[in-house]
């Protein structure tokens, strides 16, 4: 069993805890967070052990989880962590997701419970794909994108690096998704998304947009 420490100690990060539970190749030693009140305090009976940076010098081998959902945030986390090379970034793949033929990972993705994969799907790095969501065939999913619970990936999508896509959010098949948007809850994606756009709605409007 591989000793690993999630990072967060939010919403996500407990909801990590709970995959682990059923997954018998890790042991969850603990979380780490920058907020210095939560140091020695316990969530889902482990401790918080100390600020994310306490990773930056540890010694031996450790595997780690992103419990964070913000793709920013992510990112950020991994740029800085990626200098120690002690530090591994699994894929954790709950043991009630189904995962087809090709589906190819890359590492530190989040597959929780539920969820499904069907045939030759690339999903690139650090994505959290979450309770009960589908990903349909020949779809590509890039970098650090979250993708809310219930979410359905029609066949032959694409999505970029980056995005939010909300909670009970369906995309129709062939969709591209750029880089950077989100997704409120709920949407029904039946055209492209542009990048650093965020879109509403059945179907999809832009209510917002940035450099
Ligand atoms: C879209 C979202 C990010 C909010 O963005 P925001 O900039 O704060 O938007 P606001 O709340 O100011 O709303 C702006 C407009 O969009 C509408 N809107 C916001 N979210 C919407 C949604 N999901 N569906 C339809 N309309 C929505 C608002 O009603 C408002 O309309 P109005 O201008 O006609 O009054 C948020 O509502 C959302 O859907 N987040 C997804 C969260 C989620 O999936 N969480 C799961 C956690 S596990």
């Amino acid at each position: 069993m591989d000793d690993l420490i999630i990072i967060g100690a939010g919403g996500f990060a407990k909801e990590i805890a709970f995959l682990l539970q059923r997954a018998s190749e890790y042991n969850l030693i603990g979380f780490v967070d920058d907020e210095v009140s939560l140091s020695g305090q316990k969530l889902a009976g482990k401790p918080i052990l100390g600020p994310i940076n306490m990773l930056l010098s540890y010694d031996k081998p450790i595997s780690v989880a992103i419990g964070i959902a913000s793709s920013n945030v992510k990112k950020k986390i991994y740029s800085k962590l990626k200098k120690n090379q002690n530090i591994n970034f699994p894929n954790l793949v709950d043991t009630t997701a189904l995962v087809g033929v090709n589906v190819k990972l890359g590492i530190g993705n989040i597959l929780m419970a539920n969820s499904t994969y069907t045939a030759d799907i690339n999903i690139g790095d650090f994505n959290m794909i979450n309770i009960g969501s589908t990903v349909g065939h020949d779809s590509n999913i890039g970098d650090f994108n979250s993708i809310f619970p219930s979410v359905n990936i029609s066949g032959y999508v694409t999505i970029g690096n980056n995005n939010q896509i909300g909670v009970g959010t369906k995309i129709i098949q062939s969709i591209c998704i750029a880089d950077n948007s989100i997704i409120g809850a709920g949407s029904v994606v039946i055209q492209n998304i542009e990048n650093n756009t965020k879109n509403v709605g059945v179907p999809t409007r832009i209510i917002e947009s940035w450099e």
